[in-house]
């Protein structure tokens, strides 16, 4: 007998909407049915483009057939949005950050826990075949023992290119919070869990000027800080330096890197799921690109959807997991709590590293 695809249905018709709207096309063990918005025409043309129905929020949560609600909302909805879906019985997988607070993602977790409800979280872009290389040759000792890890993420800000970018410099978002996700996540899955940390942050362009359409010559009051600097002390040991900002000339230099006592291996981007995957072993002149073991290398968000729902099917734990989002949301807030009390912090959370991922997994 074969499984049934687990029905899903999204909340969120924006801009990342549409490649997760066509993630059932690549992963046959989920079916999306119907996608919602507070901007119902957000929502109708998103379904017509993708041929999906249109329907309410209310609507959705009240559909038997869908399991799985995935929440591509803004962060500031997240939590609020996650937690009807639970309230309605639904597993949730939110965009990230998992919620912008610790005490709303605390809630979250309570309430999935209480209702036997599973929680995932993006990104997902660790399950890709880049990030998976990683994983594998550090697990395999191809750099020895990790010792030092740089992830940086090197940007001029979004008012160059985004529609409506005054969100990124309000509460909640900032560099660390909307790119952080990406090179935290990388860096715990590939060396496991952190904890102390240390941050330095501020903001170094109080205003900024929107340059790109249609909003060009608006001014920006910038809330949150934009440069933002953060150490951290590994569980097993290793130390990283991690960077995000918007204030540099760099319209986007992503860069991890991790040391280890026999070489060293340049990761991807982490916003990405490919390669290049580089390692230089102690003696070895060169770089030397590494095949990739793995078979998603595109934009193939909705991986991390794909997966909780064959867990689910199979009963087992998911990787994109609410306690691995936790952790990273976690050590975000406390950069910028150490940098504003200008002292180390050791962390409260903690979370186990998901197994790596079958190397020909399909979703099928
Ligand atoms: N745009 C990207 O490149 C990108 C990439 C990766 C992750 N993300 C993440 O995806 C999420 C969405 O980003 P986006 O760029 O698509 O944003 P967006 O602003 O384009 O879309 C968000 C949508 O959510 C809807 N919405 C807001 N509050 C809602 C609520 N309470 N109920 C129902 N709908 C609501 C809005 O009407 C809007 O259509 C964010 O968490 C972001 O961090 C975005």
């Amino acid at each position: 007998m074969t499984t049934p695809p687990v029905t899903v249905g999204i909340i969120g018709a924006g801009n990342i909407s549409s490649v997760y709207l066509q993630a059932d096309r690549k992963f046959a063990n989920i079916r999306i049915t119907k996608v919602a918005d507070i901007d119902m025409a957000r929502a109708r043309a998103q379904a017509e483009k993708f041929g999906k129905q249109a329907v309410t929020v209310e609507d959705l949560l009240a559909d038997p057939e869908i399991e799985v609600v995935v929440n591509l909302t803004v962060p500031q909805a997240h939590a609020e949005v996650a937690l009807k879906a639970l309230e309605a019985g639904k597993h949730v997988y939110n965009e990230k950050p998992l919620a912008t607070t610790r005490q709303d993602a605390q809630q979250m977790i309570a309430l999935a826990q209480q209702k036997g409800l599973r929680i995932g979280c993006a990104p997902d872009t660790f399950l890709g075949a880049g990030l998976q290389t990683c994983r594998r040759l550090i697990d395999e000792g191809a750099i020895g023992k990790p010792v030092l890890a740089l992830a940086h993420f090197l940007s001029a800000g979004m008012e160059w290119w985004h529609p409506n970018p005054a969100f990124f410099y309000k509460p909640g978002a900032g560099p660390m919070f909307d790119m952080g996700p990406y090179y935290l996540t990388a860096l715990i899955t590939l060396l496991g869990p952190a904890q102390q940390v240390s941050g330095m942050a501020r903001i170094t362009y109080p205003e900024r000027v929107i340059t790109s359409e249609p909003l060009r010559g608006q001014r920006i009051q910038v809330e949150v800080p934009t440069l933002v600097i953060g150490l951290i002390a590994f569980a097993e040991g290793a130390l990283a330096h991690i960077t995000t900002t918007f204030d540099t000339s760099e319209k986007y230099t992503p860069q991890l890197t991790i040391y280890g006592t026999e070489g060293a291996l340049q990761c991807p981007d982490p916003n990405t799921f490919g390669g290049p995957v580089r390692l230089k072993r102690k003696g070895d002149e060169h770089w030397r690109e590494m095949p990739l073991r793995g078979r998603w290398v595109e934009n193939d968000r909705g991986l991390g959807v794909a997966e909780m729902a064959a867990a689910i099917r199979s009963q087992r734990p998911h990787r994109a997991s609410a306690e691995l989002a936790y952790h990273v949301l976690d050590l975000m807030h406390a950069f910028h709590e150490s940098a504003e009390q200008t002292r180390h912090l050791t962390l409260a959370s903690t979370c186990a590293r998901p197994e790596p991922l079958p190397e020909d997994w399909s979703g099928a």
